[in-house]
């Protein structure tokens, strides 16, 4: 069964604040979309890959990631409707494993994406990358009142490389478009449907660059050879 990768990278990088779409952000003076997508590649189990960028940066990403097998396409307004059109241009596709990936989690290991795909062949059609939460977790009102504290060995943060059996992320897919829903993962969307999701160990350099201090983070991690 072929695997395929779809990458949202479409994000403006508001928060980053670097004054160019994130997808183009450098870390050791490659783009960050660059490092996500070589990072599939190197997995070993991904055929195909699907980008998606903000409008008008087409032509850029064909340009950075040159000489790599990968198919560049416009992005949406949020990071749902980036992969919906991903999901769009594989019509054709009669089955498969989807993997989705933040183009935003340069560094995620190739083995965590092997492993995700491993466990979608496994049987489960849906498999999320998670980590334990280090920090006491709290629920805080609108003042910045503190309502209650949450038990926080039940809860996990969610990263990607995401693993998807094709028709129920497109089954997924297609109810959030026809509900006007999105959600801030794919496996949101299953979840949604009512449809298992099942976890995998994550791992700390799949972390997602948001902010300049994660970027930092990064290029220190390179500079000290960990990542
Ligand atoms: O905004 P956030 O950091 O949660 O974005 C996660 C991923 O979704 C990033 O890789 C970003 O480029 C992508 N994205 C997208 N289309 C959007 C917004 C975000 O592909 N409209």
């Amino acid at each position: 069964m072929s695997v395929i990768a779809v990458a949202p990278a479409a994000g403006s990088g508001q928060r980053l604040g670097a004054g160019v779409p994130k997808a183009f952000v450098t870390i050791d003076g490659v783009p960050i979309l660059v490092h996500a997508v070589d990072g599939l590649i190197a997995s070993g189990v991904i055929d195909r890959v699907l980008v998606a960028v903000p409008a008008g940066q087409v032509e850029a990403a064909q340009t950075v990631l040159d000489g790599r097998p990968v198919e560049v396409l416009v992005g949406g307004a949020d990071r749902t409707a980036s992969v919906r059109r991903a999901l769009a241009a594989l019509d054709d596709v009669p089955d498969g494993i989807v993997v989705v990936h933040d183009a935003a989690r340069p560094f995620a290991p190739p083995g965590l994406t092997a492993a995700v795909v491993e466990t979608v062949r496994a049987g489960h059609g849906a498999v999320v990358p998670v980590l334990p939460l280090a920090d006491t977790v709290k629920q805080v009102d609108d003042l910045g009142t503190v309502q209650v504290t949450v038990d926080r060995s039940t809860l996990r943060a969610i990263q990607t490389p995401q693993g998807f059996d094709l028709a129920l992320l497109r089954r997924a897919h297609a109810v959030a478009a026809s509900a006007g829903a999105a959600a801030t993962d794919d496996a949101g969307l299953v979840e949604a449907l009512g449809e298992p999701v099942y976890t995998v160990p994550g791992h700390p350099s799949a972390f997602k660059i948001t902010t300049a201090w994660d970027r930092g983070l990064a290029e220190l991690l390179v500079a000290k050879g960990v990542r």
